[in-house]
């Protein structure tokens, strides 16, 4: 099972919160995936992407949508957290669109957290081999490994999203592997190349280590 893509947190009937994720990541991995065999399903936040063959797509919008449809679809063997998940959603979603009010100087907001996916899919008792990709713009190895050990990982697949041309919304992504062996974190770089190109590296490494 693979998440891709953003989430979309609705604050009224007519705006959200979400991010630049493309899902060009996850759909990469989702294809590679099953071009290798495997039985895919790709829980998707909204993209302009094509399904790729072979997949099974359930899509969803917000962070809760995209927890809900990833417990019904478990138990699986692989579990690719690749969503740019929002880390937070509205308090409350207005019923009528919202209105500008009198204080001509701005308003609040009141956020709530979302629930980590990934992060609750590894905390299950019966888990899969769980994978994350961690977006940071600076101390990449740190935040990533940091992550790896937090959300209880088998590997992650962190990424420098301030490099221009790499990462959202691009064609192409260089990455290092982080994972734990024998109580330390090891790594290992991949070169800047196509996503699609990526997602191969990624799962050459990670299927011999499925359990
Ligand atoms: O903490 P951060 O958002 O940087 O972690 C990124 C990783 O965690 C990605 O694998 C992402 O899919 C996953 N994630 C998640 N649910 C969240 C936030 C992040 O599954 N609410």
């Amino acid at each position: 099972m693979i998440t891709a893509g953003p989430t979309r947190e609705a604050l009224d009937p007519v705006r959200y919160l979400s991010n630049h994720s493309s899902g060009k990541m996850g759909y990469a991995l989702a294809a590679a995936c099953a071009a290798r065999g495997a039985q895919v399903t790709l829980v998707s936040g909204p993209v302009a992407l094509a399904t790729p063959p072979g997949v099974a797509r359930v899509d969803v919008l917000s962070a809760c949508e995209m927890l809900a449809a990833v417990e019904a679809a478990l138990p699986c063997e692989l579990f690719i957290g690749c969503a740019a998940v929002a880390d937070y959603r509205a308090a409350s979603v207005a019923e009528h669109k919202l209105k500008k009010g009198d204080d001509t100087s701005g308003m609040t907001l009141e956020l709530v957290r979302n629930p980590d996916i990934v992060a609750t899919v590894a905390a299950r008792a019966e888990r899969p081999f769980c994978v994350g990709f961690a977006a940071e713009t600076q101390a990449l190895e740190t935040h990533a490994g940091d992550k790896l050990l937090r959300k209880r990982l088998d590997l992650i697949v962190a990424n420098d999203v301030s490099q221009a041309g790499l990462g959202f919304g691009s064609d192409d992504n260089a990455a290092t592997l982080l994972w734990r062996e024998a109580d330390e974190v090891r790594r290992q770089a991949l070169s800047p190349q196509p996503k699609t190109a990526l997602a191969t590296a990624i799962l050459d490494h990670l299927v011999p280590r499925l359990p």
